[in-house]
Parts: C-alpha cells; sequence; structure tokens
C-alpha cells in the first residue's frame, strides 16, 4: 500500500511526503511495541531485501490460518444465545466492536490433543502465538470499555499472552486454578496450575462483584481448618474475599458427569468468572465452545452469550436438550456462596458441640439450622439437647 501511495503522488509532494511520515510512524510504533531484539532490529538494518522473502514466507503462513476455513453456520440458538459451528475468527469477524460485556476463552493448549475438528493442536509455537494473537487482537477490539477478558492456558503460554494483552487492555489479575492431579513432568516441578489471566478494557471494569466463599471448614465436625486467632469477631459473616488462588475447582472426570471425552471446565469456574463480571442480560463470547460449559452457565445465569466450536457441536446441542443435571450442579456450587458457613458445617458444629457465638452468624442462619437439627431430633435427641445449650447463642 505504501508503494502504491508513494508512485501515486509521488514522495517528494507534500501529500506524499505526509503520508510517508505518517506511515513510519505506525511503522516505528508496532516495531517498538513487536518486542524484537535487537539482533533481530540490526538484522533489519543490514539485511533488508532477503529479509523480504522470509517475511513474505511468514504473512503467507499466516493468511492461510487465518483463512482455512470457511464462514461459520449457526448450530443452534436459544432465546439468550448463538452457537456458530466453525472458526472463532470468522465468528469474531462478524461481530461488532464494542460489543461484548465478557469474553472468556479456554483455547487449545498446543498439547497435540485429539480435538476431532480438522485443526492441528500441534503447531509449531512460533505458528500457534501468530493464531494466538490474532485471535486475542479480534477479542480485545470486540469487548466494550469496562469488559472483561478471561484466557485460560498453561502457564508456559499464558506469560506471552499476558504481556501482550498488556500493551492493548488492562491487566487485573493472574488467577492460579489449582489442577493438583495433573501429570507430573520429568525434571520439572509437579504442575500444579493453569492461568487463568483477567484483564479489562480501559481503566475500571463496569462489574467487579466477586463471590464471598464460605469459610472452610472439617466436613466431618465443621472445625475450622485455617486458624484465624482473635479476629472471629471481625470476620464478615458474608463470608471470607475471594483470593486469586482458586483450589475449589474440581476437574470433570467422572463419566457421569462429562458431556465429552477431554477438555471440559467445571460449571463452577464459569459460575464465578460470570459472577465477578457479569449481571443479568449481558453479553457473553466465547471462541471456544468444546463442551459449551460457558454458554450452559450463561443460560442458566440468563446472561445472553454467543459461542463458536471449530469441532462437532453435537455434544452441545445434547447437553442443552435437558440441562437439569446442570442446574442441580450449579445451584449445588452455590450453597454457602456469600456467608461464613455453609448450613452443612454449621450442622456439623452443632453436632460436635462447637461453638458460633464467636463469630457473627445471622440469626436466620442459625434458626434454619436449629430447625434442620431439630426435625432430626428423635434420631440423635441426648446429643442435641447438650450440644444445642451450649452452643449455640441466645437469639
Ligand atoms: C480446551 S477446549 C474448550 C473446552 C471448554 N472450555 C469446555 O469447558 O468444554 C478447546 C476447543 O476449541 C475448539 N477450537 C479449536 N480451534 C478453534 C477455532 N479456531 N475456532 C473455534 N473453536 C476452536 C476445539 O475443537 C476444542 O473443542
Amino acid at each position: 500500500m505504501s508503494r502504491k501511495i508513494g508512485k501515486e503522488k509521488g514522495w517528494g509532494s507534500r501529500t506524499g511526503r505526509t503520508t510517508k511520515r505518517k506511515i513510519e510512524c505506525a511503522v516505528t510504533s508496532e516495531l517498538e511495541s513487536a518486542d524484537l531484539s535487537d539482533e533481530i532490529l540490526k538484522t533489519i538494518l543490514t539485511v533488508p531485501s532477503e529479509l523480504h522473502e522470509a517475511i513474505k514466507e511468514i504473512l503467507a503462513k499466516r493468511e492461510r490460518v487465518r483463512t482455512e476455513h470457511g464462514p461459520a453456520k449457526v448450530a443452534f440458538k436459544t432465546k439468550l444465545g448463538t452457537l456458530f459451528n466453525g472458526d472463532c475468527l470468522r465468528v469474531l469477524e462478524k461481530l461488532e466492536d464494542e460489543s461484548i460485556d465478557c469474553i472468556f476463552a479456554d483455547p487449545p493448549f498446543n498439547l497435540s490433543k485429539e480435538y476431532e475438528n480438522g485443526k492441528s493442536d500441534r503447531l509449531s509455537d512460533s505458528d500457534y502465538w501468530a493464531w494466538t494473537r490474532e485471535w486475542l487482537d479480534l477479542c480485545c477490539a470486540k469487548l466494550k470499555t469496562g469488559g472483561a477478558f478471561y484466557v485460560y492456558n498453561l502457564p508456559k503460554w499464558a506469560t506471552l499472552i499476558a504481556s501482550h494483552l498488556a500493551k492493548k487492555i488492562t491487566f487485573r489479575h493472574w488467577i492460579a486454578v489449582d489442577i493438583t492431579f495433573s501429570m507430573p513432568i520429568p525434571s520439572r516441578l509437579y504442575p500444579s496450575h493453569y492461568a487463568l489471566l483477567y484483564f479489562i478494557k480501559g481503566g475500571r471494569p463496569n462489574r467487579f462483584t466477586p463471590p464471598r466463599l464460605p469459610m472452610e471448614t472439617c466436613p466431618r465436625c465443621g472445625k475450622e481448618l485455617h486458624d484465624y486467632g482473635g479476629y472471629k469477631m471481625k470476620m464478615n459473616p458474608q463470608g471470607i474475599s475471594l483470593r486469586d488462588v482458586w483450589v475449589d475447582i474440581p476437574p470433570v472426570r467422572h463419566s457421569k458427569y462429562k458431556n465429552r471425552d477431554a477438555n471440559e471446565l467445571s460449571l463452577k469456574l464459569l459460575d464465578r468468572v460470570l459472577d465477578i463480571s457479569t449481571q443479568e442480560g449481558d453479553l457473553v463470547f466465547d471462541p471456544f465452545g468444546g463442551s459449551g460449559t460457558t454458554f450452559v452457565a450463561a443460560e442458566l445465569k440468563r446472561r445472553k452469550w454467543i459461542g463458536a466450536e471449530l469441532g462437532d457441536c453435537s455434544s452441545i446441542v445434547e447437553r442443552f436438550k435437558s440441562l437439569e443435571r446442570d442446574h442441580s450442579s450449579l445451584e449445588r456450587y452455590r450453597l454457602g456462596l456469600n456467608q461464613l458457613f455453609t448450613d452443612k458445617a454449621l450442622m456439623a458444629r452443632h453436632k460436635h458441640g462447637l461453638p458460633l457465638d464467636n463469630y457473627r452468624v445471622s440469626d436466620e442462619q442459625i434458626r434454619r439450622v436449629i430447625r434442620v437439627v431439630s426435625s432430626d431430633a428423635p434420631k440423635n435427641q441426648k446429643n442435641r439437647q447438650t450440644t444445642e445449650q451450649s452452643t449455640f447463642p441466645d437469639l
């Protein structure tokens, strides 16, 4: 394009000189932000003509990845959402700029996994990175100012993704999602977290409503697992502040809960992300549908959604035909949010005579728990009489 403008106007003319200056400025700023090493920059200076061929080849390869797949087709729709079967790049190109409230992306990690989608998950590192930058940039453009962008990946890729995104949008958190049950890697530390990057566009999030979590307690007796010393009375009765290390996200392993063979995230993770960064009616986009966890969470939480999946969409379609199981999982995950103790923990404490009057627990919750335990009374008459008097404050 620069050559055409140069030829038409002539670089010597006034307009030509201005255009040339503008192009030089744009190229300089791109080069500066491209993190090129001194060696590469010096090479560009010394062997421009040799580089032309190499650059043309890189550009052609990127173009092939970009246009490999044809237009995406609608796979199905609900009142709230639309799933497209096809390449997320095609879907992203069609979305309006600044139209999405929250993007959640869990791409293939380039680990040579079988996805049955006709796309290789075994790209060279540089091809994977070029492709990743492509969809990251489009996502940034489609996100509303104040919207949230979450990217889930291996720490190895997350470092690059974070530094790339930080040039365009605002870093908020690197959330470590515990995956204790992964496979050990010889001569490396045991990998036990995935990175969930959380960015926003602009300086202030439109929404930030993280849920508070119940205290971790012994499942048998309800005793605190951590020592809160003399601060018990100062603890927020709404629960513990959400940390940037999430150790309570279950893997989806059991075949009873799995919607397909591999790479399915827990609904609990998406429930939390949508709690933090969206409210009812907001628009959520996930470029890498997989088994449809993001879409299910959005649908059940009454958010609008748009998604893409390159491979077979039938497991998502099937999942949406009966959402009861997902609905009850979601309800289970949400039990105990925004309160210091779950009812179950309180009942266990009550039965084991552990005190509560050193915490600010709501009267309503204590009444509810006493009611449930009392209805259990004939089975446990003796124990109840002693613990009820000794552990619960007067109401
Ligand atoms: C890691 S899985 C996502 C799993 C999903 N988060 C879930 O909980 O089920 C990545 C998915 O992205 C799909 N995929 C890969 N390349 C794609 C592309 N260019 N456009 C759309 N989907 C793609 C793969 O087929 C795979 O199903």
